[in-house]
């Protein structure tokens, strides 16, 4: 795992935004595994305007959200498909039948997993997973207690992600309780992984997946055992982490992120 340490959440945003069109242009028929949630609009806000002023293609690519709420048909408001539709997918070149998500509104939702996980192989398994991370440490929906091994399935959602996404639902009471996830296994079997996580209320849970014990209480911490997860956050987010001086100097000194350097 390598952390990455910028000034301020659109510093980060917008190297986040680098690393995955640098992927991207290297190959333009890539799997790229997307997330949703606040911290990630200013990414697809960059990823738009490189469409737009660099020429940055997604007509080739392929794409897999991370979940889906239980129960909402796609067009419902706070649904994640139109999440997506709304950030990236209208704004860019992508082919609609290429931009999967797991499909909440299915009849047999064991069924909707399975396809889901089975389509991720079929079309040879994922290149790059973006994440964000919840207050209380999940990646996509893995809730506390989700398997390390865990696959694409439903999962119960706690009370704080319930109050952490109830603005996006008019409160509490109108937040689906259940929703389709990439299991912790999916998501470390992505070739390469990239979280980005900013603000002060990242802190703690920020440390706690970097720095702490691996447990399937805080699913992020899983993503140590990855070979190659690089984690994005800004000074807010990184003031509880105990090594960010070496983080920084890494940064600073390795041949891979001179081109990263700037901006
Ligand atoms: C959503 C997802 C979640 C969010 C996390 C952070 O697809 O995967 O894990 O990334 O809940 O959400 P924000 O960015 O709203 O704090």
């Amino acid at each position: 795992m390598e952390v990455i340490i910028r000034r301020d959440p659109a510093a980060a945003a917008l190297l986040v935004a680098r690393i995955i069109a640098k992927e991207l242009r290297a190959n333009p028929h890539m799997t790229l595994g997307l997330a949703t949630g606040r911290t990630m609009e200013a990414v697809y806000r960059h990823l738009v305007q490189m469409h737009r002023k660099e020429n940055l293609d997604f007509s080739l690519c392929r794409t897999f959200n991370l979940d889906e709420y239980v129960g909402l048909p796609r067009e419902h408001p706070g649904s994640y498909y139109r999440y997506m539709h709304e950030h990236l997918f209208k704004k860019v070149n992508i082919d609609p039948r290429n931009a999967h998500l797991p499909n909440g509104a299915a009849r047999n939702l064991d069924q909707e997993c399975e396809r889901y996980e089975q389509d991720i192989r079929r079309f040879g398994g994922i290149n790059l997973q973006l994440l964000g991370i919840g207050r209380a440490g999940h990646i996509g929906f893995n809730e506390p207690l989700s398997a390390l091994f865990s696959r694409t399935r439903v999962k119960a959602l706690t009370p704080t992600t319930i109050q952490q996404n109830a603005p996006l639902f008019g409160g509490p009471g109108q937040v689906p309780r259940r929703a389709i996830t990439m299991g912790v296994g999916t998501i470390l079997e992505a070739h390469r992984l990239l979280l980005l996580a900013t603000g002060s209320e990242k802190g703690e849970i920020i440390a706690k997946a970097v720095e702490g014990p691996i447990t399937s209480m805080i699913s992020a911490t899983a993503l140590q055992l990855h070979r190659r997860c690089t984690v994005v956050v800004d000074d807010a987010a990184a003031t509880h982490l105990q090594g960010a001086d070496y983080y920084r100097w890494v940064f600073a000194n390795e041949p891979e992120w001179a081109e990263f350097r700037k901006g």
